[in-house]
């Protein structure tokens, strides 16, 4: 059967509209399914957004809308960011749906429960409303939340806990062996040496006269489920828990989750400790990534210095490939990295419209120089790019996008390199115009270049279509073999051999990315 692989991003909270903060998220989970969908994998690609909530609550009353009529609103904003990002998800969660979520949460809450690890409580202390997070002394910072800079409130009532401290030594055991596997390395470490810190019993539901905006607590209708409890469900609806049908037989567990550096507890700790209480599979690979800043300062939507991703392609008239390029190439995917605009259109116009659109562009206008169809040779590319695949696959199994991009880049120079020491158009004008066969040892040797240089663009093609797959497509256009039989993908796995013999025509091409 063919092997399965399921992927999921963090789902955004809906009180306020998308940046590109979380659509850095979006993109890095989008190169790994369509990645592992030329695999061979079937893919199951979840996103969608996290609805429930004080905060959410909070900011609807204050825009004076019901809660419903605006996330409603802004959870089409997400996905219409998504979908402007050519991010391919097969599924969008919404965690007020009714039907499609709910149910999943009362039965997990159920199975938490008939293993005891459900009880009664009274909670007393400090809450971050931006967090949606109970925090304790040491989590501040001069009294504040060193994310939100604001001053928590103070929560003082009755509601339920969740048993995490009875998980303490099994996550610790699953986490080092890499039964779950946490990616970086240096996230591992963290994550490890807070659970020897210790962990406490969280609380995981609030009265419901204080909140009302959430899941209610099954059998308690004067409790709400905390959102937290909530929104970790989602991963569980999206494949139809509740049900237990072919959906969930096929995909749980998780192969890979991406969240941000600042939710790892929720995802490394709570979140596995849930699914232990409730026998179900862990996810296999949890992958944290670093925060995008503008001028140094966190992104986010409660200090409102987003940007939208659809500002950047208006602002600069440049389609989604020139925004997904930047956050994969300038962010090392593990640390925090930097946007402006400076930085933007110097990569674009470095990278991209001096790198490979310039490249493809030198390679159509010597196709068109030729002007017939070329039959490909054996040529001076194949080694190098046979090794470059296998560092390619390594990287890519790394989420290592900033290499993998800075590896094809290496290779684009060496096609440029390549022209310039041949040049081809000299050996073209020993050619007779009108001699499809030519002969001549000019002849043979431009053909050897073209052919050298296709096969090269080609291959690059292909290693970009997880990257930029409207740049990779308009690529094999120019080649004349778009189309998806010209894929490289599990059926079709050739690197250098299938094509050679192979026959390209030419097609006539505007340029991939005009200069900014
Ligand atoms: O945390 N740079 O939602 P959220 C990079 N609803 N990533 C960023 C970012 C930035 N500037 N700002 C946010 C939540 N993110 C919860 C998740 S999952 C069951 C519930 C990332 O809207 C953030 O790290 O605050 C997280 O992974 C995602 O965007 C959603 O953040
Ligand atoms: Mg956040």
């Amino acid at each position: 059967m063919q092997p399965k692989f399921f992927i999921t991003t963090a789902i955004p909270y809906t009180n306020g509209e998308p940046h590109i903060g979380h659509l850095l998220e979006f993109i890095q989970a989008d190169v790994i399914a369509r990645h592992q969908r030329l695999a061979g994998k079937e893919v199951f690609f979840l996103t969608g957004t996290d609805e429930h909530g004080i905060k959410i609550e909070e900011t609807a009353k204050s825009r004076g809308k019901s809660a419903k009529e605006f996330v409603d609103e802004i959870s089409g904003l997400f996905r219409r960011s998504a979908e402007a990002l050519n991010v391919s998800f097969d599924f969008f969660i919404r965690t007020t749906d009714k039907e499609k979520h709910w149910p999943n949460v009362a039965k997990i809450w159920r199975a938490i429960k008939d293993s005891d690890d459900i009880y009664k409580g009274h909670y007393s202390g400090k809450y971050c409303v931006g967090c949606e997070k109970y925090l304790v002394e040491s989590d501040l910072e001069n009294g504040l939340c060193p994310i939100h800079k604001t001053e928590p409130i103070a929560i003082d009532e009755d509601n339920y806990f969740f048993k995490l401290a009875k998980y303490q030594n099994e996550l610790k055991q699953l986490i080092e062996t890499d039964e779950l596997k946490v990616v970086p390395e240096f996230r591992k470490a963290e994550v490890l040496s807070f659970i020897d810190s210790g962990l406490q019993d969280v609380s995981f539901s609030r009265p419901k006269e204080k909140l009302s905006w959430g899941i209610p607590v099954p059998d308690d209708d004067t409790q709400v489920i905390y959102v937290w409890a909530d929104a970790l469900t989602n991963y569980l609806s999206g494949v139809e828990y509740a049900s237990a049908g072919g959906k969930f037989q096929r995909f749980w567990p998780p192969d890979l989750q991406i969240v941000g550096k600042d939710i790892w507890k929720f995802h490394a700790l709570i979140w596995p400790a849930m699914l232990l209480s409730a026998h179900l599979p862990l996810p296999k690979a949890l992958m944290i990534h670093g925060f995008l800043t503008v001028a140094g300062e966190k992104i986010s939507k409660s200090l409102g210095n987003g940007i939208s991703p659809q500002a950047i392609m208006q602002k600069f008239g440049v389609g989604s490939d020139a925004v997904r390029y930047f956050f994969l190439r300038e962010i090392n995917p593990f640390e925090d990295g930097d946007y402006s605009d400076e930085k933007f259109v110097a990569r674009y116009n470095g990278d991209l419209a001096n790198g490979i659109g310039n490249l493809s562009a030198r390679v159509l206008k010597l196709g068109n120089l030729y002007g017939k169809e070329l039959k490909l040779k054996e040529n001076d590319f194949s080694e190098k790019i046979e090794t470059a695949w296998q560092e390619y696959e390594k990287l890519m199994a790394e989420y290592k996008f900033n290499e993998v991009l800075a590896l094809i880049n290496g290779l684009v120079s060496e096609g440029d390199s390549y022209v310039n020491e041949h040049k081809p158009w000299t050996l073209l004008k020993e050619l007779t115009t009108d001699n499809s066969q030519p002969t001549t040892e000019a002849g043979e040797q431009f053909k050897k270049t073209l052919s050298s240089l296709v096969l090269l663009l080609g291959n690059l093609a292909w290693m970009l279509s997880p990257f930029m797959p409207q740049a990779s497509e308009n690529i094999l256009i120019i080649l004349g073999i778009a189309g998806k039989s010209s894929v490289r993908n599990a059926e079709n796995p050739e690197l250098v051999e299938g094509w050679i013999g192979r026959k390209i025509r030419f097609s006539e091409y505007p340029s991939l990315f005009p200069r900014i």
